[in-house]
């Protein structure tokens, strides 16, 4: 036996037991003849001690440790004469009557504490020493912690879960594929799976009427700190309902996360939002309804007036931030500058201020009254002190520049404590949206979700402004302005799924070889069905606190999507170049 307790395990109680424990050398010190060293595990650290009238071979061992040596202990517990109150082991030590050496350690590229010293890309390279460090120990158990918790919510909802297979064709989720040549069918490739979406529909027509799988999915798109190339799903799907029923089976799983996890008790209903109202008010599919500012719209308070800037547009919008009526000139220049960026893309900035005074003192003072002005601040109920922030341009692009500077006052006020947490769900999304460049429709959430049955006429209309105004039966589950989840109601019907194709401009041909297995099963006795993804890597990094998903995944990829500890991806040999009967157009291999 290694070990008869862990690091993190011993108490004032155990005080005159003789202990083993096993873990690596935190650090350690010389005191006045004594040597102190701290042994970590994951559970803890716990203070040893070697006496300085110890065995003489004992106290050169103690002296000869080197940080992240591996070691097994054994000595008796005894009460510390000075106890550390913040560790949980910090009223006892082990006074030791051995120590063997289990592995010695090169000295680490950076420290392993709470708060390391490496940079980043160190941490990475090393990321089997970053793990060891408290904040991702941390964060990889809450992981499991939700993995466990889903597992057992959704058992008892007589959820199956069932795996699906990573070799597949594309499933269209509106990134790119992951592709994987496939050497017994020379110049055919799989593809890697967006999501299981045609799977799990498949497993529904199947009569698995509620399945689920905690599941890899892959997709080759620009990297965020909320997007990995290869992320993990909480996937699910039922038969037989409706999107009340979907929505409250998961308002319920969230429910139980919370209160389970982090022991926060959510909203008895989870407010609802349409995916209008959100653009209108927020400028953003995932609004953050922790804090209120929405955005208003003043086209028609400010436009036909002379000031040639705002006559020019469609539409005009304002934010109103409180108590910033205080916003120097060089803070306003700077926010001016900030809303320029190409990550916002304004092109400039207009203030209106309601100063402690009564006054409104604005940048567009020249061409408006102040009774003009006041007619804005009362539509956005602006109070003394309060400065309003007025962006214009063409509507949703507007609306979404208003939403990126919204959010970024929310972070300047400290609205946003991460901790506080705002579930809403964001329902009605449009079926499909007009792309100007391709000239074309495109599937709002995926090709697989149905109309509402309401606009089943505009559905089979072949005017674009009918198709526009069709509404689907899809909804986001959006925490503190992230998505973290979406799904829908399917599709069911072998005909409707044709019409859909249709409608996103995918020729017969085309739909039959891509997705002519599923158009076929419809066939066979669909049932009504939909569901829903969560991101697992979100939930997980948003319970935690925090809005990168990095630190959530054990061995996550870098923003080049590069794995940059075993260096991948990298070349293969020509030998596996020609058995693949690939070629590549890229520089080789030497
Ligand atoms: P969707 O594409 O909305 O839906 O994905 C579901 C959820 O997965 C998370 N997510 C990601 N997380 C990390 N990195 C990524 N690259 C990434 N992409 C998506 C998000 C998102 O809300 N098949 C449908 C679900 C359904 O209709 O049932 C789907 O995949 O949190």
């Amino acid at each position: 036996m290694y070990r008869t307790h862990t690091c993190g395990e011993l108490r004032i109680e155990n005080v005159g037991q003789t202990v083993t424990l096993a873990g690596w050398v935190q650090k350690s010190r010389k005191l006045g003849g004594m040597t102190f060293i701290d042994l970590r595990d994951r559970y803890g650290i716990t203070q040893l001690v070697v006496d300085a009238h110890a065995a003489a071979e004992l106290v050169e061992t103690a002296g000869s440790l080197g940080r992240e040596w591996v070691l097994q202990v054994t000595g008796e517990v005894i009460e510390r004469q000075s106890k550390n109150p913040k560790m949980p082991t910090g009223d006892i030590e082990i006074s030791l009557s051995e120590i063997k050496v289990l592995n010695k350690a090169n000295t680490p590229p950076f420290t392993i504490e709470e708060e390391s010293d490496g940079g980043e890309e160190l941490r990475a390279k090393y990321r089997y020493l970053d793990l060891r460090r408290g904040p991702l120990q941390r964060a990889l158990k809450i992981r499991h912690q939700i993995a466990h918790e889903v597992r057992n919510y959704l058992d008892a909802q007589n959820f199956l879960e069932i795996e699906t297979p990573y070799l597949i064709k594309s499933t269209p989720e509106g990134a790119r594929d992951f592709v994987v040549p496939s050497r017994m069918n020379p110049g055919q490739f799989y593809a890697l799976p967006q999501s299981p979406q045609t799977f799990k529909q498949l497993l529904m027509v199947a009569g698995y009427d509620r399945y689920f799988q905690i599941v890899r999915c892959f997709r080759d798109e620009d990297l965020r700190a909320d997007r990995q190339p290869e992320f993990t799903q909480i996937d699910c799907e039922m038969s037989f309902v409706e999107q009340e029923d979907v929505l409250n089976t998961f308002e319920g799983m969230m429910r139980t996360l919370f209160k389970n996890v982090l022991n926060v008790e959510i909203a008895e209903r989870i407010p609802r939002m349409s995916w209008y109202d959100a653009m209108d008010f927020y400028g953003s599919d995932k609004p953050d309804i922790r804090f209120d500012m929405k955005i208003h719209e003043i086209t028609d308070l400010v436009k036909g007036y002379g000031f040639s800037v705002f006559d020019g547009v469609d539409y005009i919008g304002a934010i109103n931030v409180e108590g910033a009526a205080g916003y120097t000139r060089k803070q306003i220049d700077e926010l001016t500058e900030w809303v320029k960026r190409p990550q916002v893309g304004a092109k400039g900035l207009v203030y209106i201020k309601l100063n402690e005074d009564g006054t409104i003192k604005s940048s567009i003072d020249k061409f408006y009254t102040p009774e003009q002005l006041q007619a804005v601040a009362d539509r956005l109920g602006v109070k003394k002190g309060d400065m309003m922030l007025v962006l214009c341009g063409a509507k949703r692009k507007t609306q979404n520049m208003l939403g990126v500077l919204r959010i970024e006052m929310g972070n300047r006020l400290g609205l946003r404590d991460p901790f506080n947490f705002a579930p809403l769900w964001v329902v009605d999304f449009p079926l499909v949206e007009w792309d100007d460049e391709t000239q074309r429709f495109y599937a709002m959430h995926h090709p697989f979700t149905a109309p509402k049955p309401e606009h089943l006429e505009l559905f089979y209309s072949d005017k674009k402004e009918d198709l526009e105004k069709v509404c689907a039966n899809a909804y986001d589950f959006v925490l503190n302005g992230t998505e973290l989840g979406g799904g829908s109601i399917r599709i069911h019907e072998a005909e409707m799924q044709q019409r859909m194709f249709e409608v996103l401009g995918i020729s017969k041909e085309d739909a039959e070889y891509k997705f002519g297995f599923i158009i076929n099963a419809f066939k066979f006795g669909a049932p009504p069905h939909g569901g829903l993804a969560f991101g697992f890597d979100r939930v997980c990094s948003l319970f935690g606190g925090q809005e990168t998903i990095r630190d959530y995944i054990a061995f996550p990829k870098n923003n080049q999507g590069r794995d940059v500890m075993i260096d991948s991806p990298s070349y293969i040999d020509q030998e596996q170049m020609d058995e693949l009967f690939l070629e590549s157009k890229a520089e080789t291999k030497e």
